[in-house]
């Protein structure tokens, strides 16, 4: 569909009334392409054939956002939230087809508030998880938030689809931590907990971003964590045996005490085992010599701080410092894709080293494997709508990266023969995903009648939520019915008379 002019002269005519024109920015606003891409993670879609936004609206309330749903459902002009830009996909500001939407912008809408003494955080979905962990160690060093390794990441897109990192196995996702949360609907009201009913706050925890409305913000439940932590990197190399201790890793690292997380990233032939522990090097020596002692962990490997202090260590690098958490400005030199799996029973040696084959070719990208285990596999599959719980040995993600001298043909083509080469390694009926890893090749929303069909949503709903798909619909249905919120991957509406 072309977009209309009267549309969207109509909404500009409509938000005008309500917001204030210096937060508005049309495709002929000086700023309009500054804006769109301060927040565009891949730059594959920053290119001049991206199907971009008709307009951006940055509110700085939440009357903002509402009108900004009224006038858009006035004048057919759909909406899509960003809150980080991180997608994989991009389907936070752009279309894969032609459409008209005009991008929620939530930058401004980042404000953290600690309540110490209850241990609580309402955090606005604009803020990045460098801001909310920075926050948190402003108001105690021995509080912390299970979420993501990367600080730029937007809460709001990050906590809609689970999110997870170095804490999982003692706190669980993000998402499971969350105990209340704000939502403009497709009504344009504004929700708490209470008011979204039961079924909606159930959906908007890890359900993907997009579909239910827009979280304007969260109240979390801060975790405790010792006032020194253990970071340690070991890297093993094919020939230094890293197929034996791979193997050996995918029995031992779900398994051990929840303080102890050992995670790999695994390019070309070395596997790198990085490690959060919740501890001193003194307890983590003993427990690695008993445990895993194909690692060879020894003293050397111990790098002892505070939890705030491994934030930036493990992803910006060893001089980055916890003031870099701040930085919003995300690197976009290097083009990526990526896609998941979860591996539910130990893959063979012999395996292992046809893996470590597929990363020696021309163009090969690389492997991250977080084990789970412990409080991410306590709960039972349909406590949220994050399925991958009991049984789940580990996550693997898989990303190739390019630049912009390639059109990444090569690296897209051997991240496709890789993941149907592991096929029959991982979970089956359904072969399970990440919805925060986004992959649009998993599949696509069909749409009938103007909305988006529930059976050929199943392809790829299935994979991201199980058996918790249809609920997901049906919450859809009670939220949204003319599915208004609708992306390439949003949840079609489901109706219960139906
Ligand atoms: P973005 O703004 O692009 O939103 C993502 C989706 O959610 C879009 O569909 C968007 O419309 C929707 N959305 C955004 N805000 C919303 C809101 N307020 N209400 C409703 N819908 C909303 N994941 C992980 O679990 N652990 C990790 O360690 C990492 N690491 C990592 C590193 C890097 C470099 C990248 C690029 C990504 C990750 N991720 C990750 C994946 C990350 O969790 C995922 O991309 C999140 O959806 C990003 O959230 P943003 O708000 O940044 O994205």
């Amino acid at each position: 569909v072309v977009p209309s002019q009267a549309s969207s002269d109509g909404f500009l005519k409509c938000l005008s009334g309500v917001i204030p024109s210096q937060l508005v920015y049309t495709q002929s606003s000086p700023s309009f392409t500054s804006v769109l891409v301060s927040a565009i993670r891949n730059p594959k879609f920053a290119t001049p054939g991206t199907v971009k936004p008709l307009v951006i609206v940055t509110p700085t309330n939440a009357s903002h956002v509402q009108a900004a749903v009224v006038c858009g459902r006035q004048n057919d002009v759909r909406i899509r939230v960003r809150s980080g830009g991180h997608d994989y996909e991009g389907l936070s500001y752009r279309s894969e087809r032609p459409e008209t939407f005009a991008v929620v912008d939530l930058a401004s809408l980042r404000s953290v508030t600690i309540d110490q003494k209850a241990a609580t955080a309402w955090v606005g979905s604009g803020a990045t998880l460098g801001e909310l962990y920075y926050a948190i160690s402003k108001a105690s060093s021995t509080m912390a938030f299970p979420a993501g390794l990367c600080p730029t990441i937007g809460v709001g897109g990050h906590f809609s689809g689970g999110g997870f990192g170095m804490l999982l196995r003692k706190y669980g996702v993000a998402i499971d931590n969350v105990l209340d949360a704000t939502l403009v609907d497709a009504k344009g009201r504004l929700l708490d907990k209470q008011a979204m009913g039961a079924d909606v706050f159930w959906a908007i925890r890890g359900g993907g971003g997009e579909s239910f409305g827009i979280v304007l913000s969260w109240k979390v439940n801060l975790v405790p964590v010792p006032p020194t932590v253990t970071m340690f990197s070991v890297p093993k190399s094919v020939s230094e045996g890293a197929v034996d201790i791979l193997t050996k890793w995918q029995e031992v690292a779900p398994a051990l005490p929840d303080d102890l997380f050992i995670r790999v990233l695994v390019q070309k032939q070395v596997a790198d085992f990085q490690s959060l522990y919740l501890g001193t090097c003194d307890t983590l020596l003993p427990l690695m010599g008993s445990r895993f002692p194909e690692l060879g962990l020894n003293r050397t490997h111990c790098k002892e701080m505070t939890w705030i202090q491994s934030v930036p260590y493990i992803y910006l690098g060893s001089t980055a410092t916890v003031e870099d958490l701040l930085n919003r400005t995300t690197d976009t030199t290097s083009f990526s894709k990526a896609t998941s799996d979860y591996v539910r029973q130990p893959i063979t040696k012999d395996v292992w080293t046809q893996i470590f084959a597929w990363l020696a070719k021309p163009n090969a990208g690389l492997m991250i494997t977080d084990p789970y285990g412990e409080k991410i596999s306590s709960f039972p599959e349909s406590a949220t709508p994050f399925p991958h719980r009991g049984g789940v040995l580990y996550n693997i993600q898989y990303m190739n990266f390019w630049s912009a001298a390639t059109n990444g043909s090569a690296q897209i083509k051997w991240l496709k023969d890789f993941y149907a080469f592991m096929t029959p390694y991982v979970s089956q009926n359904p072969r399970e995903a990440y919805v925060n890893y986004r992959d649009l090749d998993l599949g696509e929303n069909v749409v009938v009648g103007n909305i988006s069909s529930y059976q050929s949503g199943k392809v790829w709903g299935e994979k991201y939520y199980k058996g918790n798909y249809q609920r997901l619909a049906m919450a859809k249905g009670q939220v949204d019915p003319d599915d208004y919120f609708r992306n390439e991957q949003s949840i079609p509406p489901l109706m219960a008379t139906k």
